[in-house]
């Protein structure tokens, strides 16, 4: 795995993107920086680079793909249509941190879209990222660059940890702004569904076209959700993680009865809170006045807690309001259990 450590000499970036370019476009995987999480590209034309993703990430294989893209030009050029609704929400978003589903032309190579006839395509808004899909000039088909079931990569470090060895390239461009993947939402019926929370928030989505909807998959576990990629298991860290809902006192009660049997519990909290529990090992997120930068460093809590560290992570419940849908949706995803207060 070749990696470019991005910086600010001009010249050496240019050279690394071009280097970059090459590979994706002679079918081999590059991992890139995005706003939202690390991803792991490939050209999305060609079946043969695309199986080299799923190789590489051991991803299921009817787990569709995002195509990413530079520009509504391209965007447009893998859709039967443009709903108007999606041209309003592209306008107001993208370049930016939300994937639009919409009906595929069949553009893309048929492993991108599982052989669904819908394709998911993305213009993130990111400059290595931007700057990348210009020079290669092709769709770029790409999921979160991490090993399929673990924490998405916000870091070129945490991509490193799960893929070296495994990927042609990695694009170290610093860490991710947002912390958590784009909002996917689905504009192939009369209201948009949201399938995935993520960086753009429902209010935001409500702000432009109205009423939005949320796949009922995402309130109700018991239902079959519509985004393929949303039944597996996702981002478990190494050790147990409990999601523990309700005052202080609540969570410094199961913390203090897990102790008993001498286990050693790490803390995943807000600063607000952090400072009011007694832990083995606490991770600060920031506070919990701005869930933005919860967001943002959430990934790489989930990663820092290591087999032989700690037994039991207790992870605090946030507001699920704005980014804190995106947030509980990926907390409910890596807990094994949610423990509410009585
Ligand atoms: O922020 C992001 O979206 C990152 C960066 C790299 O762009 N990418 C990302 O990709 O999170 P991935 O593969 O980890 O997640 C894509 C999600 C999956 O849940 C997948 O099932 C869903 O999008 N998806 C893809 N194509 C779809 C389609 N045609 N219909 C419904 N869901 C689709
Ligand atoms: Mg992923």
């Amino acid at each position: 795995t070749k990696r470019w450590n991005l910086h600010n000499d001009q010249k050496y970036n240019d050279e690394a993107l071009e280097e970059a370019a090459e590979l994706l476009i002679k079918g081999k995987t590059v991992a890139f920086p995005t706003e939202t999480v690390y991803g792991l590209g490939a050209d999305a034309t060609s079946e043969a680079a695309v199986a080299g993703i799923f190789q590489a990430k051991g991803r299921p294989t009817d787990n569709p793909l995002i195509a990413h893209v530079a520009t509504k030009e391209q965007l447009t050029q893998l859709v039967i249509q443009l709903p108007v609704l999606a041209e309003k929400l592209i306008h107001a978003f993208s370049p930016g941190p939300i994937t639009f589903v919409l009906p595929s032309n069949g553009a893309c190579a048929r492993n991108v879209t599982a052989g669904l006839s819908t394709i998911a395509v993305r213009m993130p808004d990111h400059p290595v990222a931007q700057a990348l899909l210009k020079k290669c000039d092709i769709p770029i088909a790409a999921p979160s660059a991490n090993v399929s079931g673990r924490p998405s990569p916000t870091t070129a470090d945490h991509v490193w940890q799960d893929l070296h060895g495994e990927i042609a390239g990695l694009l170290d461009g610093g860490a991710t702004g947002v912390g958590v993947e784009s909002t996917v939402i689905d504009c192939t019926q009369d209201i948009p569904i949201i399938l995935r929370p993520g960086g753009i928030t429902k209010e935001q989505l409500e702000e432009v076209v109205g009423r939005v909807m949320v796949d009922p998959a995402l309130i109700n576990h018991e239902e079959q959700p519509k985004s393929p990629g949303m039944k597996y298991t996702h981002y478990a860290p190494e050790v147990p993680l409990w999601l523990v809902e309700g005052s202080f006192e609540h969570i410094q009660q199961v913390i203090d009865r897990e102790r008993i049997s001498d286990k050693k519990i790490g803390l995943i909290a807000s600063t607000e809170t952090a400072k009011q529990i007694d832990a083995d090992h606490t991770i600060n997120l920031g506070s919990s006045q701005q869930l933005n930068e919860i967001a943002a460093n959430l990934y790489d809590a989930l990663r820092a807690f290591k087999q032989g560290n700690v037994d039991l992570i207790i992870c605090e419940a946030f507001p699920e309001e704005g980014i804190g849908q995106a947030i509980m949706n990926r907390l409910k995803k890596a807990a094994r259990m949610v423990v509410k207060e009585m």
